[in-house]
């Protein structure tokens, strides 16, 4: 992972949060550091200290731009499709890698309950700040999401006693130095997290135990199933896939 140099955070909340995560102020940045976290507005951001790197990354839930992209969100995309949201229905979803929480929001805007975890501590923080912010406003959606701690999905999963009809997964994709498509944020917030570190075979299984209606796992399209396990069946956008793991043990 690449090195972050964390400024002094104003929110105290915020500050006890990242010493908890183990995340300290270490304001001598260093010539090598490659990634500054910040505070500002009450969000967390994370930018590269080579600015023509690209812009910061933080999870402002509440900007126009981000609130225009949940509108555009229905029962009729794939991510809905994919997430068994049909009619009135809204299910209980727990997505074990929250990342930015845009699928999370996208999910949680169509009226799903939805529980995310997330594992690295920046990111976490990112989310933390955004989903607190969002906690602040008046928009429904907000008491349809919540931020479990900062854990891996397989403490969440080794716990979760088949408590959610739908496990939701969208491990790293392997990186696409060469494409254009993926934009320059994107490209450092892969290096930030890195490739998936998840033991395929262990989280698959106790993915697919845990869901009470389906595990969806997120894929590039034309990529190997996860695992190498065969879905019951897949949705396809130009760019992705969802493979869909159905499960009717009751
Ligand atoms: C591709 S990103 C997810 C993007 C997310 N769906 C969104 O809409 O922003 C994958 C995220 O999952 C997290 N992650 C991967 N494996 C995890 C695990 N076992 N437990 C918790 N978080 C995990 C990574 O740290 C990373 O932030």
């Amino acid at each position: 992972m690449n090195s972050v140099v964390v400024l002094p955070l104003v929110s105290k909340e915020y500050r006890l949060l990242a010493n908890r995560l183990g995340i300290l102020a270490n304001e001598q940045s260093d010539a090598l550091s490659d990634f500054i976290l910040s505070e500002s507005n009450s969000l967390i951001a994370l930018s590269p200290v080579d600015k023509n790197r690209g812009g910061s990354i933080h999870c402002d839930f509440l900007a126009p731009g981000f609130q225009r992209y949940l509108s555009s969100v229905t029962r009729k995309s794939l991510i809905a499709k994919a997430c068994g949201l049909k009619g009135e229905g809204a299910p209980s979803i727990l997505d074990i890698s929250a990342g930015l929480g845009k699928d999370a929001l996208s999910l949680a805007s169509l009226g799903a309950q939805v529980s995310m975890v997330e594992a690295n501590p920046y990111v976490y923080l990112l989310l933390y700040s955004g989903i607190h912010t969002l906690k602040q406003s008046s928009l429904a959606l907000s008491s349809n999401i919540s931020l479990l701690a900062c854990q891996d999905a397989k403490t969440v999963l080794s716990q979760s006693d088949r408590a959610y009809e739908v496990i939701y997964f969208d491990p790293m994709f392997p990186e696409r130095k060469k494409s254009a498509k993926v934009k320059k944020e994107m490209q450092y917030f892969h290096q930030v997290v890195g490739e998936d570190h998840n033991q395929p075979d262990e989280i698959f299984t106790e993915a697919v135990k845990q869901a009470r209606k389906r595990l969806v796992i997120k894929r590039p399209k034309g990529s190997d199933f996860y695992a190498d396990q065969k879905p019951n069946y897949s949705l396809e956008s130009k760019v992705i896939r969802y493979d869909i793991y159905l499960n009717f043990v009751e």
